[in-house]
């Protein structure tokens, strides 16, 4: 392995500035799809829902699997305080990674298809992704020295390498006659591939929560203790077996869902640990609240925790007959991959290319429009999903555009505080970008 330098840190970086772009641009394709809830056929001409939907789903995913990547190789190189095994591989991950992206919105725009839900881009389009991630993988496992004594993180990388290649593989099972030619089988992997897959990116998130956290803190204690790796072993539980809430619709075996119903409980202990810490983390953050980075954190332990709270919910299989098919859904999705992975990414953005010291009084009132804005944002949604889901199980139903009528205020508050969402974020991506542009001169 090569000795750390600036330019080689740098390639690792790359993922998190193209994520950066991604994420604008993917909040841009999602405030257009709001605009089309109120106004029915908004800019249709140009671009319809069905492209917008998976142009916004495609674009921030992208940006949570790019700024999740380059987190990752940075505190791997910061941590083994040595370059990773080849800079050579990232960059052609990179520019394979970019250019997929690149062929992915141009078949969006082409109205061509083919593939499944958030993966909607033709399928032969999976093989440079996969290509991409066996790459990443031989340059993971070639950069550790050895798997004796390391710390949390370095298991949830792991972890989170390993099993997003299995999910994704799985999550093309059915291109497979032997799984498509039978519904329930093929949906049943379909949905519980996808459940797996968020866990695998949060198991890379999560590990560079804790070096940042590490980091910022100068505790290295906590990356070796029983209850960080008794946390990541519920996590690892959970990401294998608590997908059953997104088939318990389907007609399956029960035991699969009596297991999966369980295992989403032990979620739980994770929501009491967080309630039993709440004083002592208070002390804590307003200890480093200066620091930008930490904010993020502190603010996306906080969406885990309502996160939590309605995935649990979601779990219980009499809420769930209700919440299926949804705005909660969306409210859920979207409130996990803003409120805890995009706020952690934008941490290690801040930590890793902000240079010198962050201007706090330009992002207080950034900071807390973005935390109102989201909350308002998924209350709406979840406001909306209660009464489609009333409408849903209603033996007297109204008509579908009445009921549409009456989620229409929701709709609209969604669009304002998405609105806000998008401007919030976008200073903050401008922040990171500027200072590190200036940096770079
Ligand atoms: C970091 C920013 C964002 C992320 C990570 C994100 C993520 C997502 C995801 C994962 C979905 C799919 C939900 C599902 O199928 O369950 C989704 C759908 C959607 N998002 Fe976002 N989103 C972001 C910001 C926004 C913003 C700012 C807006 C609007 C102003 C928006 C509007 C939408 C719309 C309209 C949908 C389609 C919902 C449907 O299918 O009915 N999103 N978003």
């Amino acid at each position: 392995m090569e000795v750390l330098n600036k330019n080689k840190k740098a390639v690792a970086s790359r993922f998190i500035l193209l994520g950066l772009i991604l994420l604008v641009l993917g909040m841009t394709f999602g405030l257009i799809g709001s605009f089309q809830y109120i106004i029915p056929g908004f800019a249709k001409h140009i671009l319809s829902f069905e492209q917008v939907r998976p142009l916004h789903v495609s674009s921030v995913v992208f940006w949570i699997i790019s700024g999740a990547i380059g987190a990752m190789f940075t505190y791997l190189q910061e941590y083994n305080n040595k370059a990773i095994f080849s800079t050579l591989l990232l960059k052609i991950q990179f520019y394979l990674f970019l250019s997929t992206f690149t062929l992915i919105c141009i078949s969006y725009l082409m109205s061509v298809f083919g593939g499944r839900e958030y993966w909607e881009f033709p399928p032969i389009l999976g093989i440079p992704m996969l290509i991409s991630w066996v790459l990443l993988i031989i340059n993971f496992f070639k950069s550790l020295r050895t798997l004796q004594h390391q710390p949390v993180y370095i298991w949830m990388w792991l972890t989170g390498v390993i099993f997003f290649l299995i999910t994704f593989l799985e999550s093309y099972l059915w291109l497979s006659p032997f799984f498509r030619n039978y519904i329930i089988k093929d949906i049943t992997i379909q949905w519980k591939s996808y459940g797996s897959m968020v866990g695998s990116w949060n198991m890379l998130i999560y590990g560079s929560s804790l070096f940042c956290l590490e980091k910022i803190s100068g505790n290295k204690k906590y990356g070796h203790s029983k209850i960080a790796f008794l946390l990541y072993f519920t996590g690892l539980f959970n990401l294998m077996f608590n997908w059953g809430h997104h088939i318990y619709t389907l007609p399956t075996h029960h035991y699969v869902k009596h297991i999966s119903y369980f295992v989403s409980m032990t979620e739980l202990f994770i929501i009491g640990r967080i309630i039993y810490l709440w004083k002592s983390s208070l002390t804590e953050a307003q200890k480093y609240f200066h620091i930008l980075s930490y904010r993020f954190i502190v603010a996306a332990d906080i969406w885990v925790f309502l996160t939590l709270l309605l995935a649990i919910l979601m779990s219980i299989p009499g809420i769930n007959v209700y919440t299926h098919g949804t705005h909660i859904t969306v409210a859920h999705t979207m409130g996990a991959t803003i409120g805890i992975n995009t706020f952690l990414l934008l941490a290690f953005g801040f930590d890793i290319l902000y240079k010198g010291k962050h201007h706090q009084q330009y992002a207080r009132l950034p900071f807390w429009i973005l935390n109102g804005s989201l909350f308002i944002f998924w209350i709406s949604l979840i406001i909306a999903g209660i009464l489609k889901a009333r409408w849903q199980m209603d033996t007297h139903q109204i008509p579908f555009s009445s009921m549409m009528i009456q989620l229409r205020p929701f709709f609209i508050l969604f669009t304002i505080s998405g609105t806000a969402l998008l401007i919030s974020i976008s200073y903050f991506v401008y922040l990171i970008m500027r200072n590190y542009l200036s940096n770079k001169k």
